[in-house]
C-alpha cells in the first residue's frame, strides 16, 4: 500500500498555484507514495480557500489578526503545521513575514516571482519589470529568518520582450512559476511516476 506523503501549502491570496499542485498531486500516487496536499491560508478571504473547496479539500484557517503579535501568530503556525507532520512544507503567495518561531522549527521552501537576489519582497514583479532589465523571472528557495534570502534550489528566467505590458509580463511569471513549483516539489519528495 502506498504511503501517504503530506504537503502543506501556506497561501494569502488567489492560490493559483495552489491549484496546480493540487491538479498535480493530490491524492495521486507516485510509486510507493499518495501525495494529500494540505492548505493552510492567514486570510479568511483567500479566494485560493474555495478553490480548495471545489477539488472537496478544506483549508486550515489562522487568522494573522486574531493573534497580538507576529510571534503568537507564528506559535499557532507551527503548531498546525507540526499536527499535519508534513514531509513538504511549501509557501506559494504566503503574504507573511515569518519569524524565528517559524524558521527554527519548519524547514519550508518559497516561491518568489523574480531572479533572487534581485527584487526580493512584496512587489517583485513591478519592479522587475520597471528595471530596465530584459529578464526576469521565477526562483525556489529555501525560508531563512532573511527576507526571500535562503539557498536557492531552482530558478527560471522569463523574458521580458519590447511589446510585453506589466500585465503580459505578470502572465508569463505565473505561467512560469506553475511549471517550475512542482517540479522542485516533485525532485524534493523524490517522486516517480
Ligand atoms: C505568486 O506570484 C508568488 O510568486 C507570489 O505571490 C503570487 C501568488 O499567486 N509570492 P497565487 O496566489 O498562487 O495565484
Amino acid at each position: 500500500m502506498a504511503r501517504t506523503v503530506t504537503v502543506a501549502v501556506l497561501f494569502s491570496g488567489r492560490g493559483s498555484n495552489l491549484e496546480n499542485l493540487i491538479r498535480r498531486f493530490h491524492d495521486k500516487e507516485f510509486g510507493d507514495k499518495r501525495v494529500v496536499i494540505a492548505p493552510i491560508s492567514n486570510r479568511p478571504d483567500a479566494p485560493g480557500i474555495e478553490l480548495a473547496k471545489s477539488y472537496g479539500i478544506d483549508t486550515a484557517l489562522i487568522d494573522h489578526k486574531r493573534f497580538p503579535s507576529r510571534g503568537s501568530f507564528d506559535e499557532a503556525l507551527v503548531s498546525n503545521i507540526e499536527e499535519i507532520s508534513p514531509e513538504l512544507v511549501v509557501m506559494a503567495g504566503f503574504m507573511r513575514i515569518v519569524t524565528e518561531i517559524f524558521t527554527s522549527r519548519v524547514d519550508a521552501i518559497n516561491l518568489h516571482p523574480s531572479l533572487l537576489p534581485l527584487f526580493k519582497g512584496a512587489n517583485a514583479i513591478e519592479e522587475s519589470f520597471g528595471s530596465g532589465m530584459r529578464v526576469g523571472g521565477v526562483t525556489v528557495h529555501r525560508v531563512d529568518s532573511t527576507l526571500d534570502g535562503g539557498e536557492i534550489l531552482d530558478q527560471r528566467c522569463v523574458r521580458i520582450e519590447e511589446e510585453d505590458t506589466l500585465e503580459s509580463f505578470r502572465e508569463k511569471i505565473h505561467k512560469t512559476e506553475h511549471e517550475l513549483l512542482p517540479q522542485v516539489v516533485a525532485k524534493l519528495l523524490r517522486l516517480t511516476e
